[in-house]
C-alpha cells in the first residue's frame, strides 16, 4: 500500500484579493505535493477560503453587497488564480459550504460532549483585523499583531476551557518536529508557559457564521470554524462511508503550512480543540516569513501588494514559483522586486537551464539526427565525464534531503550548481569543434559529451519539476521521455537515459526577458496603485538627487586631476555602449578571430574579435558585452571591423569578456 501524504495551506480570507504574499505559501505547498505525488505517495493538498467573521462581515458592508455575494466573488478569484499557476491542489473548501458548516458543528459537539465548553459573560477587547482576542489589554490599547485599536466586547458567550490543555500542550511541543523553524517553537512555548486562559469561542453581536449547535443566537468563533476546515474537507464529521475512510486515511496531516502571524492559532488552539474532541494532533506545523514590498509586509491595508496576475502575464508562473522558492530562504522574510525577478529569470531559467536545454538538445539533432548517442568504446570515456556523474549523484541526494527540510534555497542552488557544472564541462569540451571532425575518436567522444550533457538535464528537470511544472514537463517531452507525472521520482539515478531516445521537438522554453519586462510589469501595478505612483515619484525624485550629488564629485575629482591622468573629458570621448551578439562564427582561416554581429540598439554592428581561441561562437550569441562603439572602423582579413569588444586580458593573452551581474538594456551607455 502506497504512504499517504496530506498537506494544508491555510484558507484565505476573502476580505482581500489576492497577491503574490498569499500566492507564496500556496507555491511552497504546491511544490512539496508534486514531489510527494513524484515519490509515489497518495497525496492530498488541500486549500481553500475563510468567509466568515465580523471583518468579512464589515467588509461586505462597504462594498455594498451581501457577504456571501461578496465571498463568492473573492473566493471566486482565489480559485481562478490558483488554476492559472498550475496550483495542483486536490479540494478547494470554502467555510460557507454545507458541508464544512454541517461537520463544524458535529466538531463542537464532540468538544462540549466531552466538557470542555461552558457558558460565561466576555469583557475585553478584541482584534476584527486578526479576529483575535486579546489578553489583558484595556480599552483604546493596540492589538499586539497589526497594531489597530482592539474593540472592546461584552457579550454572553461560550468559553472553550482553554486552561486544561497547558500541560498537554507543552508535552507536545517536546517533539521538535511539530512546530518549525525552531524560533516560532520558542515563541509558542514561552506564550504557553506563561499561562492560558480560557478562550471564548462564540459571538452574539453579529450572525455572519456558522450558528452554535442549540443556541443559534451564537455564532461559532471564525478560527474554530477556519481551523475545522483541516479535518471537514476530508471528510471528519460525516455519516457517509467514503468520506470517513478519507478522514481516517488522511488524518493526521503531515505539513501544514501557515505564515508566521497565524502560530498560536495553529500551535495553541488548534493542537487543543483537536485534543478536546479526542482527535490526534497534525504532524507538523510550518511557518513561513513574510513577502517584504518596500520594506513592509505585503498586505492589502498597506496597500503595497504585488499582483500576481502581473507576473503571470509577463513571465508565466514557472518564473514566480521559481523566484519565490529560490529567492526567499524560507522561515525568514523575503524581499520581492521585479528587478531581482527578472535577474533570476534570466540567468537562473533563460540562461541555465532553458539554455542547457535548448544547446545540448539542437547539438544532439544536428549531429546524431535527434537520438540520443552512446558512446561506442571506453576510449572515448574522461574524468570530467565522470565528475558530472558524480555531481549529479550527489545533486539527487542532496536535493532531496534539503527539499524534505523545506530548505527550497539550497535545494535549487544545488540542483542550479549541477546546471553550471554542466555547462562549463560543454564549454571546455567543444561538442561544436567534435562535431567538426569525422574521424570515429572524435565522433565517440561526441557523443559520451552529449549524452553526459543530456543525462545531467534530465536529473535536473525532474529535481525542478515540482518548482516549475510547465516548463520541466516541456524538456522532458523535448528530451523524448514523455509525460513527466508520470515519472517515478524515488528512481531517479544516473544513467536511465537510453540510447536511442528520439527526441521531440526542440523548442525554446524560457525566452530572455529584457529590461521593459520590468518597466512593463511596474506599469502594470501602478495602474493598480495610484498611491504606490506618488511614492514612486517621490523616490525618483531621491534618485535623481543622489546622482546629481555623485556627478558633482566625480567632476570635482577631474579638475584635481594630475596630469598623467586622463581628464573626465577625455575618458567621455570613448563611447562605450552595451551589445547583445546576434551572430558569432569564426573568421576562414584565422585561429583567433571572430566575427561578431552586434546589436547596439541604435544599429547592428559588424565587429570582429580576437577572442576565438577562449570562446566558441555558440557560447556568444545572446550574451551581452561591451563594445567601444565609435572606434575608427578598420579593416582585418579583408572585413571591416567596426568598433571593439572589451576584454580583460590574463596571464598568457587569454581574454575575458566583460559583462554584467544585473541585466542592461541593449545600447546603455557606460559611464
Ligand atoms: N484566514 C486566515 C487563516 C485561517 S487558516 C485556518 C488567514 N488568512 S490570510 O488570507 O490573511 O493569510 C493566509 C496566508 O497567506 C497566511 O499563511 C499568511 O501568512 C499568508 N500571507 C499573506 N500575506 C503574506 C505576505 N505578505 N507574505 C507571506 N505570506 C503572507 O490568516
Amino acid at each position: 500500500m502506497s504512504r499517504k501524504f496530506y498537506i494544508t495551506t491555510p484558507i484565505y480570507y476573502v476580505n482581500a484579493r489576492p497577491h503574490i504574499g498569499h500566492a507564496y505559501t500556496t507555491i511552497a505547498c504546491d511544490t512539496i505535493a508534486r514531489r510527494q505525488r513524484m515519490l509515489g505517495a497518495e497525496t492530498f493538498f488541500l486549500t481553500g477560503t475563510d468567509e466568515h467573521g465580523q471583518k468579512i462581515e464589515r467588509a461586505a458592508q462597504a462594498a455594498g453587497k451581501t457577504p456571501q455575494q461578496y465571498a463568492d466573488e473573492i473566493s471566486g478569484e482565489f480559485r481562478q488564480l490558483w488554476k492559472r499557476m498550475a496550483i495542483s491542489n486536490d479540494d478547494f473548501i470554502r467555510t460557507t459550504e454545507e458541508r464544512h458548516k454541517k461537520r463544524v458543528q458535529e466538531l463542537y459537539k464532540r468538544i462540549r460532549d466531552n466538557g470542555y465548553i461552558y457558558k460565561g459573560i466576555f469583557t475585553g477587547q478584541y482584534c476584527v483585523s486578526d479576529e483575535l482576542y486579546v489578553d489583558g489589554a484595556k480599552p483604546g490599547d493596540a492589538c499586539p499583531t497589526c497594531g489597530r485599536v482592539t474593540e472592546t466586547v461584552q457579550e454572553e458567550n461560550y468559553f472553550f476551557k482553554l486552561s486544561m490543555f497547558q500541560e498537554k500542550l507543552l508535552a507536545l511541543y517536546c517533539k521538535p518536529e511539530f512546530i518549525r523553524p525552531e524560533t516560532r517553537r520558542n515563541e509558542v512555548l514561552s506564550f504557553v508557559r506563561s499561562g492560558l486562559r480560557d478562550l471564548s469561542i462564540s459571538r452574539s453581536t453579529f450572525t455572519w457564521g456558522i450558528p452554535v449547535p442549540d443556541d443559534p443566537q451564537h455564532v461559532i468563533y471564525v478560527w474554530l470554524d477556519a481551523l475545522a476546515n483541516y479535518i471537514t474537507a476530508i471528510g471528519y464529521g460525516s455519516s457517509h462511508p467514503g468520506a470517513q475512510a478519507a478522514f481516517k486515511k488522511f488524518w493526521p496531516a503531515d505539513v501544514q503550512m501557515i505564515g508566521k502571524e497565524i502560530v498560536r492559532f495553529h500551535c495553541v488552539y488548534w493542537p487543543a480543540f483537536l485534543m478536546a474532541a479526542g482527535l490526534p494532533v497534525s504532524k507538523a506545523i510550518v511557518a513561513h516569513g513574510w513577502l517584504l514590498f518596500e520594506e513592509n509586509k505585503m498586505s492589502k491595508s498597506r496597500g503595497n501588494i504585488v499582483r500576481t496576475e502581473t507576473i503571470l502575464d509577463v513571465l508565466g508562473a514557472d518564473a514566480l514559483r521559481y523566484f519565490l522558492l529560490r529567492e526567499v530562504v524560507f522561515g525568514q522574510d523575503g524581499s520581492f522586486s521585479f528587478d531581482a525577478l527578472v535577474q533570476r529569470y534570466n540567468s537562473d531559467l533563460a540562461n541555465g537551464l532553458g539554455n542547457l536545454a535548448s544547446r545540448t538538445l539542437t547539438m544532439i539533432n544536428r549531429y546524431f539526427k535527434g537520438e540520443v548517442p552512446y558512446p561506442s568504446h571506453a576510449a572515448s570515456k574522461a574524468p570530467a565525464d565522470d565528475a558530472i556523474a558524480d555531481a549529479a549523484r550527489t545533486t539527487i541526494r542532496e536535493f532531496g534531503n534539503l527539499f524534505d527540510q523545506f530548505q527550497f534555497s539550497r535545494a535549487l542552488e544545488s540542483a542550479w550548481a549541477l546546471v553550471a557544472a554542466v555547462d562549463k564541462y560543454i564549454v571546455e569540451n567543444e561538442p561544436w569543434s567534435l562535431g567538426e571532425k569525422q574521424d570515429e575518436d572524435s565522433r565517440s567522444r561526441l557523443a559520451t559529451v552529449l549524452y553526459t550533457a543530456a543525462e545531467a538535464l534530465r536529473i535536473a528537470t525532474a529535481l525542478a519539476h515540482p518548482v516549475i511544472p510547465d516548463a520541466t514537463a516541456k524538456i522532458w517531452a523535448q528530451i523524448g521521455l514523455g509525460d513527466i507525472k508520470q515519472f517515478a521520482l524515488h528512481e531517479l539515478a544516473w544513467g536511465q537515459l537510453r540510447w536511442g531516445t528520439k527526441l521531440g521537438e526542440v523548442q525554446p522554453v524560457f525566452p530572455r526577458a529584457d529590461k521593459s519586462a520590468v518597466e512593463r510589469m511596474q506599469r502594470m501595478e501602478d495602474t493598480q496603485r495610484p498611491a504606490a505612483l506618488a511614492d514612486q515619484a517621490e523616490r525618483k525624485a531621491a534618485a535623481a538627487t543622489t546622482n546629481w550629488a555623485q556627478t558633482v564629485a566625480t567632476s570635482a575629482t577631474a579638475t584635481t586631476s594630475s596630469n598623467d591622468k586622463i581628464s573626465i573629458d577625455d575618458f567621455a570621448k570613448i563611447e562605450l555602449r552595451v551589445g547583445l551578439v546576434k551572430v558569432a562564427e569564426r573568421v576562414p582561416k584565422s585561429d583567433k578571430l571572430l566575427r561578431l554581429e552586434v546589436d547596439i540598439g541604435s544599429e547592428i554592428r559588424q565587429v570582429l574579435a580576437g577572442i576565438a581561441e577562449a570562446y566558441a561562437p555558440e557560447t556568444l550569441v545572446g550574451r551581452k558585452v561591451v563594445i567601444v562603439a565609435n572606434l575608427a572602423p578598420r579593416k582585418l582579413r579583408g572585413m571591416e571591423s567596426n568598433g571593439m569588444i572589451v576584454a580583460a586580458s590574463l596571464e598568457g593573452g587569454k581574454p575575458v569578456l566583460a559583462s554584467f551581474l544585473e541585466d542592461v538594456p541593449i545600447g546603455a551607455r557606460l559611464k
